[in-house]
């Protein structure tokens, strides 16, 4: 009898989560991606890890290889991710979970369109790539020495990077599941699905967090039942750490910090790559048998909420993260004349201080087969020019709609000639 209960309690869990997140009916169902019009398997990748192999093979680019991190820091240097994107899991997942623990956890790092992940004493660096077509392509790099390093691509990855967690198609996880003291995780107890939707209480199960948030509360840096229990009676008991000195010694780490704000970039970003990859998967299974993307409209329309952050849980104090991620990722650009960026951070009400995903300037957003694209800059102008006043994007003041109108016109490239003229019915 408990066990039914048990059991009855995880479908609710799911499906209520489900409800709350979902972002169009259907999203979780699986694409079929090994069939012809999309054939993932059988497509070579053309993505950063694709380029920089070749230049490997070339001899133009050569990796660096350390006794103890391996290729870690050159592959990052190669790949111009910084060590502040570090964050760090110590939930038991991966092919690798037998590694991965409070006292070793994962460390991963990203830039747009890689994700990587080092465990101490791994026998393989795991990648991920975002290729602009593809989505997730999945690599491990054999930490060993060698004149050849060769990223080898990975299929048996997608037992876990594709699944209705990851929107039916090859993509990246970020969850949050308390864990016991060796990081195995109660599955009861979490969110599989952490993006700038999910509530700031709510992330961090099984992860470290460095960073300052006021009275706001996580469960981050928290593993094993006397550590919640005591969270429980001291909210904040191991919150608003600005070193993980007392919890865990990262000798050998790329650098010491799991910076707040790096996590939550890595986690609106994470998501956004599966709902682009969904996208384009969708549209060309449509135009190969409708030839026309009608029928993709809620679609369409629930990734223009995701790119305007229109349902972010709001913040509840402010946030600051240790590493100087945001700094760094701030002065990656591009500005505008006056100096604004889709970039900069607010990190009081909100993540960013002009709610548009910095995604938009990606490879995979310009790369959207042409009906898709069209479609979705013509809604997005409609949107931030204020000719739309749908309320579904209500939350979008008609100040932020223009400046992030200004800034877009200023920034990206190749937009239609309508973005360029000064609109009739303006936002102001
Ligand atoms: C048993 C399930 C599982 C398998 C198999 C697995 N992963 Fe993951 N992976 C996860 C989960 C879950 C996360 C999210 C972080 C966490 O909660 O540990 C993750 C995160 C990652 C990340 C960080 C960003 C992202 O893409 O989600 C990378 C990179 C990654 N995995 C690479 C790989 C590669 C490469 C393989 C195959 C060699 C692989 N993983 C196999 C479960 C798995």
């Amino acid at each position: 009898m408990a066990i039914w209960w048990m059991g009855w309690l995880v479908v609710m869990g799911t499906v209520a989560g489900a409800v709350a997140q979902a972002d169009f009916q259907g999203a979780t169902h699986m694409v079929p991606f090994e069939e012809d019009t999309i054939s993932y398997n059988k497509t070579p990748s053309t993505g950063p890890i694709a380029r920089l192999q070749s230049r490997i093979d070339r001899g133009e680019v050569k990796l660096k290889y350390d006794p103890k991190s391996g290729w870690r820091d050159s592959l990052l240097e190669a790949l111009a991710i910084s060590p502040k994107s570090q964050t760090l899991v110590f939930s038991k997942t991966s092919l690798q979970r037998e590694r991965i623990t409070p006292a070793t956890p994962r460390a991963l790092f990203f830039n747009d369109d890689v994700y990587i992940g080092w465990i101490p004493g791994a026998p393989v660096l795991e990648i991920s790539e975002v290729d602009a077509k593809l989505g997730g392509v999945f690599y491990t790099l054999e930490q060993t020495e060698t004149a050849q390093p060769k990223f080898v691509r990975n299929n048996q990855c997608l037992e876990c990077h594709a699944s209705a967690k990851t929107m039916g198609v090859p993509g990246h996880l970020i969850r949050s599941f308390k864990t016991d003291d060796q990081g195995i995780i109660d599955l009861i107890t979490g969110v599989s699905e952490v993006n700038h939707r999910t509530p700031f209480e709510d992330r961090w199960g099984g992860w470290y967090v460095t960073g300052t948030h006021g009275k706001a509360t996580h469960r981050g840096n928290l593993h094993g039942k006397a550590a919640f229990q005591m969270a429980e009676e001291k909210p904040n008991f191991l919150g608003n750490l600005t070193s993980l000195k007392k919890l865990v010694d990262l000798e050998g780490y790329a650098s010491p910090h799991s910076d707040l704000v790096a996590l939550m970039v890595l986690e609106h970003e994470a998501h956004f790559h599966n709902f682009i990859t969904r996208l384009h998967y969708e549209t060309q299974m449509a135009m190969s048998r409708y030839q026309h993307i009608r029928y993709l409209r809620s679609m369409g329309e629930g990734f223009l909420k995701y790119l305007l952050f229109t349902e972010e849980a709001p913040l509840k104090a402010r946030v600051k993260g240790t590493a100087g991620f945001a700094d760094h990722f701030a002065s990656l650009g591009p500005k505008d004349r006056r100096g604004r960026s889709l970039r900069q951070f607010d990190l009081e009400a909100r993540l960013f201080k002009y709610p548009c995903s910095f995604l938009i300037y990606s490879e995979a957003f310009d790369m959207l087969p042409r009906p898709m694209r069209e479609h979705l800059l013509q809604r997005l102008h409609e949107i931030l020019t204020g000719q739309d006043t749908s309320p579904e994007f209500a939350t979008l003041s008609p100040e932020t709609r223009r400046a992030i109108l200004e800034i877009l016109r200023e920034t990206k490239l190749n937009l239609p000639d309508y973005w360029r003229a000064e609109s009739v019915s303006g936002a102001r």
